[in-house]
């Protein structure tokens, strides 16, 4: 299983925070955002991993991440998105790095609470999403409708009226397959090729499966969700759930900066 970090984008709805840096590197609480949906995928086995961002950015996550990972057996690719042409894009720009094997993409804004391991290392084939039920505003989110047998009936993007409270987060876990589906897609009305295509897609082969999340899941794109995503991940010590491998990181990219502090050459 590959892994995709899927962490360009402008992020407009946080200006000015994100004139200065990418908006998955901004803090949720004592460290960047990209760092969540990072453990996510380590916990899952996942370790080669593609890292997708922004030109403006790239030299930012190097900084950050470019060496923290020697020697543990966790390899980080990086790529940049010059357009945000839409999450469909990640699979394209990832094809040579996918290479044939089953690919489990995750949004750089995105942060779960659930230790998706099983799911990730049980899948053989076809697609897999998750589906959360939330309490406001569902028309943010691509959403699933189930009908009472918990078959899934329809998946839309940001529709004017949701037919369920139960919406898609960003994990998405397919076989190699995505990537020429990806290139078949049409923009969509906001001029994006949309990753709730290649869901249908998968639904209409009838190869899609749709599990249900209970923990917390956090899409941290806004002001408010920012604050909030924090404010839960202090409050629901989510931040002590990380891999070993990401803590030593974390604790051996702590200490360069000391010496160099030292040096002042900060
Ligand atoms: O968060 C879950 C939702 O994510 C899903 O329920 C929706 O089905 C899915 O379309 C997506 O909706 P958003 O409106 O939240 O997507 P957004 O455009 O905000 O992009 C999500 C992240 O991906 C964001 O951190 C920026 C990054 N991104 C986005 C695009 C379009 C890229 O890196 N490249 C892109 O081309």
């Amino acid at each position: 299983m590959k892994g995709i970090i899927l962490s360009g984008g402008t992020a407009t709805r946080l200006f000015p925070l994100t004139a200065t840096t990418s908006k998955q590197l901004l803090p949720i609480y004592d460290r960047q955002m990209i760092f969540y949906p990072l453990n996510t995928l380590i916990r899952a086995g996942v370790e080669d991993i593609l890292i997708i961002v922004a030109p403006d950015h790239s030299g930012q996550y190097l900084n950050l991440l470019g060496s923290v990972f020697k020697n543990c057996g966790i390899h980080l690719h990086f790529e940049v998105q010059k357009v945000p042409r839409g999450l469909a894009d990640a699979f394209i720009l990832g094809e040579k790095f996918i290479d044939g094997d089953n690919v489990t993409m995750i949004l750089g804004d995105n942060i779960f609470e659930d230790d998706l391991h099983e799911d990730i290392k049980g899948f053989e084939k076809g697609g897999m999403i998750f589906a959360k039920e939330v309490a406001d505003d569902p028309k943010r989110y691509g959403i699933v409708e189930f009908d009472k047998s918990g078959k899934v009936l329809s998946i839309e993007e940001k529709p004017e009226n949701p037919k369920s409270n139960f919406c898609v987060p960003g994990i998405y876990t397919y076989d190699s397959r995505v990537i020429e589906i990806a290139k078949s897609l049409k923009p969509s009305a906001r001029g994006e090729i949309e990753i709730t295509d290649i869901n249908n897609k998968f639904l209409e082969m009838g190869e899609l499966t749709v599990k249900k999340i209970k923990g917390e899941w956090l899409d941290a794109g806004t002001f408010d969700m920012l604050l909030e995503a924090g404010r839960i991940v202090k409050e629901k010590e989510l931040y002590k759930l990380f891999d070993l491998r990401i803590e030593e990181a974390i604790a051996g990219f702590n200490n360069e900066l000391k010496v160099f502090a030292k040096k002042r050459l900060l």
